[in-house]
């Protein structure tokens, strides 16, 4: 972190012939457990990476938002009175879409010069966006001298990509960007926006992530698509039990089992995969209390396979490589992590087998794929926060 921080102090005095006046930092997130149940209300289990997104920042004197994107150096100027989306630079939707938040908020904002620089891999099903907005976020209450409590904050970030984006994601990501906590799993229920912080504290285990760099196919479009699907269950249920319930998570099981055969098939499996991943999340945190490794792993395996068969939002790839490291030694278990369609897994591996582990798996998936996989290893760590100030 420390070569991060001089290296983006650097290039913010290169660019602006002046210090920043902070440098924030939001991480990523690898989902443990809970996939697309944030958005039905349901249960999530994300862990913070060590891997984020960082700002230099300096408050300007005008209202223009004057941003440098070091990873793929491109520089873009807006100001923050006239909010849009920029088809050129889309990066800077997220910097505009949380000013536009915070402005209708009635936040008195001020422009800033700032530099950015992520060391997460982007669209990749880590976050790299929701570490973009809660770390733009963080940078906004810093230099306007206001905080947003940690809930409205994961919440503001949903409306960005919801309502400035477009796309209809749920607040998983942008929660444990904010809230993430070192040595812990965030244990989140969607409804409530209640959260248990769980420890992770797996002597002989770690988990890792691998990433099939395989670009994510119309992950917008698609995810929307499953969302829809989700609210054709839901209306089929509230019609055949006389409800107005407003998400899945307001069924049960055999609640939805009973309506098999007057559902339509699509839509049944997509809320079947929802309400078993609750039930998932569930287990899972009890098998983590109780130390029980080979169940933890099993319940990975097992959402992954409904994610496959009855979410249908996995990739050749993400088969490909969950199937490789199911067959490595010492592997207890793997899935696709994040929205999906391409992307990353997580794979919960015995330590003293890790570096084979790791060797065999992208070796074996480039043979397969011809693809270059990458492994990624961070502890679960702290959400969004200062790390300099000048
Ligand atoms: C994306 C969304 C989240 C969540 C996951 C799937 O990451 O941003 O809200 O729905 O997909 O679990």
């Amino acid at each position: 972190m420390g070569e991060i921080i001089e290296y983006i102090e650097k290039q913010f005095y290169d660019l602006f012939k002046t210090k920043p006046e902070v440098i924030v930092k939001a991480p990523g997130r690898v989902n443990i457990i809970g996939e697309h149940t944030d958005y039905n209300h349901g249960y999530v289990l994300p862990m913070a990476l060590e891997q984020g997104t960082y700002i230099a920042g300096k408050r300007r004197k005008d209202s223009l938002l004057n941003f440098y994107a070091l990873n793929i150096h491109r520089q873009c100027i807006a100001d923050l009175h006239y909010p849009s989306r920029n088809p050129i630079e889309p990066w800077m939707d997220y910097v505009m879409g949380v000013s536009y938040e915070l402005k209708k908020l009635n936040y008195s904002l001020h422009g800033i010069d700032g530099v950015i620089y992520g060391d997460i891999p982007m669209a990749c099903g880590l976050s790299s966006s929701a570490s973009l907005e809660m770390a733009v976020l963080k940078l906004f209450e810093v230099i306007g001298d206001f905080t947003i409590d940690d809930v409205e904050s994961a919440k503001l970030g949903q409306r960005v990509e919801n309502e400035f984006l477009g796309l209809k994601s749920g607040i998983m990501d942008q929660f444990i960007s904010r809230c993430g906590k070192k040595e812990h799993a965030l244990f989140l229920d969607c409804r409530t926006l209640e959260y248990k912080l769980i420890p992770i504290d797996l002597p002989e285990h770690t988990f890792v992530i691998a990433n099939t760099n395989c670009p994510r196919g119309l992950t917008g479009s698609k995810y929307n698509e499953r969302v829809t699907e989700c609210n054709t269950a839901l209306n089929t249920l509230n019609s055949y039990y006389k409800r107005s319930a407003t998400h899945l998570r307001d069924f049960t099981l055999d609640e939805l089992l009973e309506t098999k055969n007057i559902m339509e098939p699509v839509a049944f499996k997509r809320a079947y995969h929802v309400l078993t991943e609750n039930q998932r999340v569930l287990s899972c945190i009890d098998a983590l209390k109780n130390g029980d490794i080979q169940k933890v792993g099993n319940l990975l395996n097992e959402s992954d396979f409904s994610l496959q068969r009855d979410y249908e939002v996995t990739n050749r790839e993400l088969e490909i490589i969950t199937g490789i490291a199911r067959n490595i030694e010492g592997c207890k278990g793997a899935r696709m992590t994040g929205a999906g369609f391409g992307g990353c897994t997580i794979n919960l591996v015995e330590t003293k087998y890790l570096d084979n582990f790791t060797n065999m798996l992208i070796e074996k998936y480039s043979e397969e794929t011809s693809r270059k996989g990458s492994c990624i290893i961070s502890p679960p760590s702290d959400g969004a926060k200062i790390v300099k100030t000048f």
